[in-house]
């Protein structure tokens, strides 16, 4: 489990599994592929970027022959987090969804299978299951029911995932997270994007009623399930991982603005993303017994720790916020009208 290529790393959850493994084992050789996308930023490992157990390479999962070339070098153990990952920019344009999330998917199990890599950790998500009403969990036998092409995309690559495996004996584990929050989160996300627009004192652009519910985990206790199953689950398992911590997301805006100390009118009720799931939860049973992962983190403490990380941090989201992202930002929410 020593030569890990880790897929995506430059983004949030990607980032934040290197620094956890770097902190954590001195012999452990990562190699951090990702093609800098918009969400990509290397300013999320400046402190690491010259340690020697760490190396970039810029390169698209989805060009085979770059990553051919790249897996030949051998590799114990491929994480892929490399994703587009943004449910809203998938109902805008769902092609590059496709082509990265399941083309991309696909070249890295090609390369995986030819040369010898002897684990494959597909990091999924809990979207794979669908909406939930009001009661009931997701477990990992739950029928899969995608309804965004964000998560369509994911499904599929799940199923080739386990196909590889079931097919050609890959080692492959799934992991299906539930929503997560915490440092270096792109400032489109709903906490980050909340907090730093209470920062700059804009309006807080809550869809719908704001009753929709997700299931908040910490990044870092994230982390630590993805490196469980990476060294410990038996192959073709499933693993859902969740903290059991529902919240409406009018309730995460108001605490936002309590903590900040800014007024609720700032939030400001917009017409509703389609096909908007209302509900996730996760069991996260299977992965608390198999393998003894438990949360460390409690919401009310990881969240005002990620909310003072984002006001002690302005420059590095201030820099994301005034590029491209300030295009995108106007284009997406001028065309959600103000509902209330
Ligand atoms: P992110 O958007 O912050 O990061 C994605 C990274 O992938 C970026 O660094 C980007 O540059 C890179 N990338 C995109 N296309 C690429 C390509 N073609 N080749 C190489 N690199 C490419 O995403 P995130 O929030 O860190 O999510 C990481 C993974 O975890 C995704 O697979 C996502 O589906 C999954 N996930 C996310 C959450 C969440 O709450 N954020 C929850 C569960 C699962
Ligand atoms: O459940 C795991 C998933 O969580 C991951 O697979 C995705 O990659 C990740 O983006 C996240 O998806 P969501 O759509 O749940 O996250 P997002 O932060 O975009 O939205 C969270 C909730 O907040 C959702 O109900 C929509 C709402 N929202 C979001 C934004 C950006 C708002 O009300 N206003 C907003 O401006």
């Amino acid at each position: 489990m020593n030569k890990i290529l880790v897929t995506g790393g430059a983004g949030f959850i990607g980032s934040n599994f290197i620094h956890y493994l770097l902190e954590r084992y001195d012999d452990c050789y990562i190699t951090n592929v990702d093609l800098l996308t918009y969400a990509g930023n290397l300013d999320n490992l400046t402190n690491i970027s010259d340690d020697p157990r760490y190396r970039f390479i810029k390169a698209d999962i989805v060009d085979f022959v770059s990553i051919s070339n790249l897996v030949s070098q051998g590799f114990d153990t491929i994480v892929n987090f490399a994703a587009e990952s943004h449910v809203d920019r998938s109902i805008e344009a769902p092609g590059i969804f496709v082509r990265t999330n399941v083309l991309g998917t696909q070249s890295l199990l090609e390369a995986a299978r030819r040369f010898g890599v002897k684990k494959f950790v597909q990091v999924s998500t809990d979207e794979v299951y669908g909406s939930l009403g009001q009661e009931g969990y997701f477990t990992e036998t739950s029928p899969l029911n995608p309804t965004s092409p964000y998560s369509a995309s994911k499904t599929a690559a799940d199923h080739l995932v386990l196909a590889y495996g079931h097919t050609f004996g890959l080692s492959v584990n799934v992991t299906r997270c539930s929503n997560n929050y915490g440092t270096y989160q792109f400032p489109e996300k709903l906490i980050p994007l909340m907090i730093t627009n209470a920062l700059a004192d804009k309006p807080l652009p809550v869809y719908g009623d704001g009753m929709n519910v997700r299931d908040w985990l910490h990044v870092r206790d994230h982390c630590c399930a993805v490196d469980l199953v990476m060294r410990q689950a038996r192959t073709g398992e499933i693993y859902n991982i969740g903290g059991n911590n529902e919240r409406t997301n009018i309730d995460i805006v108001k605490i936002i603005l309590r903590r900040l100390n800014k007024p609720e009118s700032l939030i400001m009720f917009v017409q509703d993303r389609p096909g908007h799931d209302r509900r996730y939860a996760i069991d996260s049973s299977k992965l608390r017994k198999d393998l003894g992962w438990e949360p460390k983190y409690s919401f009310d403490r990881g969240v005002i720790e990620t909310i003072e990380w984002y006001c002690n941090n302005i420059k590095w989201w201030e820099k994301i916020k005034s590029g491209e992202y300030l295009r995108y930002y106007e284009q997406m929410y001028d065309n959600r009208k103000k509902a209330n």
